[in-house]
């Protein structure tokens, strides 16, 4: 028996209703709307413009009861809602887990991209039901919705990682997802 024996949570099984986007048994949930992404779309005056008209949910992320504290490996499911703004496909603000920290995600339905960004370089993992995404440490990482249905998958992190998102602003995310011809575009991240 390890000295981490005794634990915030006992062990168990959290069980996810995909058709009702529960966890049960839950934690907190968080929802993110448009208002909640100022400084990340390109396109600002689309950006205010989409907040003006109603301020739509773009993201909203489910979290099991596994708390977020160091040696815990806490869980949550996000669903990003089809859209685009500014022909910039709907996404997470994106974030870098300070002192550098690994996480994975599992697609669990519809279609996303997994824009990972160290600095310097840039990496593209196309998303989808079954497919896992690996962060190393040390890489911001953004979810797009790619596809024209709801995308959600699973994220497995530590839970004494915390999240920057200051080092997206400040560093942005390397390229942007727009929506092509043919899907998705991958552009230059450009300021403004
Ligand atoms: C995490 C995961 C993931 C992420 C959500 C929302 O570290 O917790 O990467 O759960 O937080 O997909 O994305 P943002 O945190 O960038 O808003
Ligand atoms: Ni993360």
């Amino acid at each position: 028996m390890s000295q981490y024996h005794a634990v915030p949570v006992p062990p168990m099984s959290i069980r996810f209703d995909q058709a009702a986007g529960t966890l049960s048994p839950e934690g907190p949930t968080l929802t993110r709307r448009m208002s909640d992404l100022e400084g990340l779309f390109r396109d600002h005056e689309a950006w205010e413009k989409a907040v003006a008209d109603g301020d739509p949910v773009v993201y909203s992320v489910i979290s099991s009861p596994v708390p977020e504290i160091d040696r815990e490996l806490p869980q949550s499911i996000t669903t990003i809602q089809p859209g685009t703004t500014g022909g910039e496909l709907w996404m997470t603000k994106g974030h870098q887990h300070p002192n550098h920290q690994g996480e994975i995600y599992l697609g669990i339905s519809g279609r996303g991209g997994l824009l990972m960004f160290d600095g310097t370089e840039t990496r593209w993992v196309e998303m989808t039901p079954g497919t896992i995404g690996y962060m190393p440490p040390g890489w911001a990482h953004r979810s797009v919705n790619i596809g024209d249905e709801p995308y959600s998958f699973l994220a497995v992190y530590p839970g004494g990682a915390g999240h920057d998102y200051g080092w997206v602003l400040e560093h942005g995310m390397g390229l942007r997802a727009l929506s092509g011809a043919d899907g998705v575009e991958l552009v230059d991240y450009v300021e403004g």
